[in-house]
């Protein structure tokens, strides 16, 4: 018998898998986790800042009290009493919502997916930041979406870029399917939207009948815990919201969910419960019994700490290090700074000589779904304590004056 020929050029697979390709930073898991190398590069949660008792109590709790119903099968919305809870976090940052509004979803990146499997037939055009989320470019391109990048600067996303990127495709008889955006603390530019220019944005989505997904996974992990009106609670019939539990209490528990109307959340229940049936009814309890029981607000605090104390610390190091030429932004929140290098440099490039000096980033052309990004790369200060952020910012910027050195000898001051 012949086995199955798995050539990636056989019409075996779908059309659609055929832009596949591993992620850059997934690329770059294997040699980035190794312990000699400062990692400047995943954006996993620190998660050792979790009281790791409460929860222990919080699961045995479930267990004790809802065994035999949180180990069932549940329904595609979500658990009742989960989705809640969820409107108490999204109150926290002053988005109005009902329980009922809420599709619960394997984390925010699932969120994503079935948004672009409800609303992206091939070839249609998504509107997005540039750089965007590695994770939606993956979802939106998985379903044959063109993803279309609108420019961003140190006060987010420029509405006068957005504007122009829908009439220059009005004028070819093309409109963009929706505009996916995170407006706080992006990833990976490290930037926010500011108030004034969501007014602006949310007016050229009413004039453009534009749909908008709100992608706000950082919302609560600001410095000085300010809280910027969501997109959402000005915009209510405008905005699909994504939410999730990952940053504010564990990646692991896999909580996500969507605030919709009510038209196109019930299509997304459809299309979640083809996709998995339902959320894993045990960690939605968990969940739900951790946001009901434990102080969860004074958690999001102690992350919000850690978070501020690492940040400070890359960009303290950063202006104290880097060679003239380099710019970065300077968040005030989330995990991400986004990085400009000198002219004549290239991210890629330069990255097999950072792992070298034991230091790795993610290269910029990971987050433009157009190829751009080469002078640019992410750091990110979510995870390594405050020394080794220092470390890896000594160790990239020997490796930068190095190479603005080489450029220099070669080409002149020019
Ligand atoms: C902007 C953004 N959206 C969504 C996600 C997905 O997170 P999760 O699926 O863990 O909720 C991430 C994770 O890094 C993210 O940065």
């Amino acid at each position: 018998m012949r086995s199955i020929e798995l050539d990636p050029n056989l019409s075996r697979y779908a059309s659609r898998t055929r832009g596949m390709r591993a992620s850059e930073i997934r690329a770059l898991f294997a040699v980035a986790t190794r312990p000699e190398i400062v990692s400047l590069a995943g954006g996993m949660p620190f998660t050792e800042a979790l009281d790791y008792t409460a929860v222990g109590e919080v699961t045995a709790g479930v267990i004790a009290d809802s065994g035999p119903t949180a180990l069932q099968y549940g329904g595609g919305q979500g658990l009742p009493a989960l989705r809640e809870r969820l409107v108490d976090v999204m109150a926290a940052e002053g988005v109005p919502a009902s329980p009922d509004d809420l599709v619960v979803t394997t984390g925010g990146q699932q969120a994503i997916d079935l948004i672009g499997k409800l609303f992206c037939d091939p070839g249609d055009v998504v509107l997005a930041e540039g750089p965007s989320y590695v994770g939606a470019i993956g979802a939106f391109a998985a379903y044959q979406a063109e993803m279309v990048h609108v420019p961003m600067d140190a006060q987010g996303l420029i509405p006068a870029a957005l504007a122009e990127r829908l009439d220059a495709l009005a004028a070819t008889q093309r409109r963009a399917k929706f505009l996916y955006t995170v407006p706080n603390h992006q990833n990976p530019a490290g930037v926010s939207l500011s108030l004034a220019r969501r007014r602006e944005v949310l007016e050229i989505a009413y004039r453009h009948d534009l749909l908008v997904i709100e992608d706000n996974p950082y919302g609560l992990l600001d410095f000085k815990a300010e809280v910027r009106p969501p997109l959402r609670a000005l915009a209510p019939d405008r905005v699909l919201y994504v939410g999730t539990l990952s940053k504010i209490f564990s990646p692991g528990i896999r909580v996500g969910w969507v605030a919709a109307p009510e038209p196109i959340r019930d299509k997304l229940v459809l299309l979640k419960e083809a996709a998995d049936l339902c959320q894993s009814n045990l960690t939605q309890y968990v969940a739900e019994r951790w946001l009901g029981t434990q102080p969860w607000l004074r958690q999001v605090d102690a992350y919000r700490q850690v978070y501020r104390e690492r940040c400070e610390a890359l960009l303290g190091e950063l202006g104290a290090e880097l060679p003239p030429g380099c710019s970065w932004s300077e968040p005030t929140g989330g995990f991400f700074v986004w990085l400009r290098l000198p002219a004549g440099l290239d991210s890629g490039e330069l990255l097999a000589k950072a792992l070298r000096a034991r230091v790795a980033y993610v290269p910029g052309r990971a987050f433009y779904a157009d190829g751009s990004g080469a002078q640019e790369l992410r750091l990110s200060f979510c995870f390594p304590p405050p020394e080794r952020i220092r470390e890896g910012v000594r160790r990239l910027a020997e490796v930068l004056h190095g190479e603005v050195e080489l450029v220099r000898a070669l080409y002149g001051d020019a």
